[in-house]
């Protein structure tokens, strides 16, 4: 189910001591939300659980980001990130999010879990340029090539600075 929502320029933000949590499946379908991610996304348990996470990806974001997202938590490793959000209004909402592997007693990869904070106006200011900067090269790249167009945009980015991803996302 993903129906068809236009994106407005309605922003909602995070409050200080929110944390939005969800975890997948593998597979990233949704097994499980607490009431702040039900409140931002516009959905309630039974229009979540059981669908995929992109319920609420936003057009605006980068599918590169994606893509690292899923090649960091799939190796085992946590992944930290800006993502926008599109709430089931239009809205949108912008988190930094934590997502980490959950394992089982013989250290199988049994899904996902993801908490999100508030992020910082400045780090926003930051990571939206360099998004738009993505996005544009995945639409001008075409369908095939657009994640490695994208991502190409952002390890250029990276390496000028010097800096790793992981290093780069928790010092801004
Ligand atoms: C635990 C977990 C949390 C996720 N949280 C989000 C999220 O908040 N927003 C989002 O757009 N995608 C999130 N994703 C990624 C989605 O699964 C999906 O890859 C993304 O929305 C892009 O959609 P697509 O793969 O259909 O292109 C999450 C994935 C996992 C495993």
């Amino acid at each position: 189910m993903k129906n068809k929502i236009t994106p407005t320029a309605s922003e909602r933000k995070m409050r200080d001591n929110d944390f939005i949590v969800s975890k997948t499946d593998t597979t990233g379908r949704l097994t499980y939300a607490n009431s702040v991610f039900y409140e931002f996304a516009g959905y309630d348990e039974t229009q979540s659980l059981g669908q995929q996470h992109n319920l609420i990806r936003h057009p605006d974001m980068p599918r590169s980001v994606f893509k690292l997202l899923w090649d960091t938590i799939s190796s085992g490793s946590e992944f930290n990130g800006y993502v926008k959000n599109l709430s089931s209004n239009g809205g949108f909402y912008w988190v930094f999010a934590n997502v980490t592997p959950s394992y089982d007693q013989q250290n199988n990869i049994i899904g996902y879990y993801s908490v999100r904070r508030k992020p910082s106006e400045a780090a926003l200011n930051i990571v939206s340029p360099i998004y738009e900067e993505m996005l544009s090269a995945e639409k001008n790249a075409g369908s095939r090539n657009a994640i490695s167009a994208g991502s190409t945009v952002l390890s250029d980015k990276l390496q000028q600075a010097e800096i790793n991803y992981e290093k780069f996302v928790l010092s801004i």
